[in-house]
């Protein structure tokens, strides 16, 4: 059988109460049709499982790791930092500060080691979903017409008038 060595995304998020947001990244994917994985990391609960999973990525042919994080929201910088995958970070909406504090955390990510930020809650789902399949479509032809197919689609949807 044919090895699949096709770059592939993968979906992480700290906590299972982070689901109900980016299940709108799978959502998305599945809407172009790039596949993808999913999983529940957490950087403090599940430090181990982090470790393991950024340092296999390259071996897994994972391309681009979408990660959602709320709080302090430490995920997508403890991945980037223990790989040379590209990281999008997807701040989860806080209860206390509203997902201030995730995405400051996100995207205060000091020199050195980066991490692509979309904006708090569903709408940075759904365009890391979007940026993730946009990096994997410059080695991928079919997931580039996938997605341009899907930008056609959204733009015949726009109606000329609001009646
Ligand atoms: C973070 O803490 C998670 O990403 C989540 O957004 C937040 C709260 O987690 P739970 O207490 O709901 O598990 O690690």
């Amino acid at each position: 059988m044919k090895k699949n060595t096709e770059l592939k995304i993968s979906i992480v998020m700290g906590s299972q109460s982070d689901y109900k947001i980016m299940k709108l990244a799978e959502k998305t994917l599945k809407k172009i049709g790039v596949s993808y994985e999913t999983k529940i990391i957490s950087a403090h609960r599940t430090p181990q499982r982090m470790y393991k999973y950024a340092l296999k990525t390259e071996q897994n042919h994972i391309g681009v790791i979408i990660a959602g994080a709320g709080g302090s929201a430490h995920l997508p910088g403890m991945i980037s930092a223990l790989t040379h995958v590209p990281v999008l970070g997807v701040p989860i909406e806080s209860k206390k500060l509203k997902g201030l504090d995730s995405l400051l955390s996100i995207s205060q990510m000091p020199k050195g080691i980066p991490v692509g930020t979309l904006a708090i809650g569903e709408d940075g789902a759904i365009n890391a979903a979007l940026l993730a399949a946009a990096i994997i479509a410059n080695q991928n032809p079919s997931i580039r017409k996938k997605l341009k197919n899907f930008r056609i689609r959204q733009t015949k949807s726009i109606k000329k008038n609001p009646k």
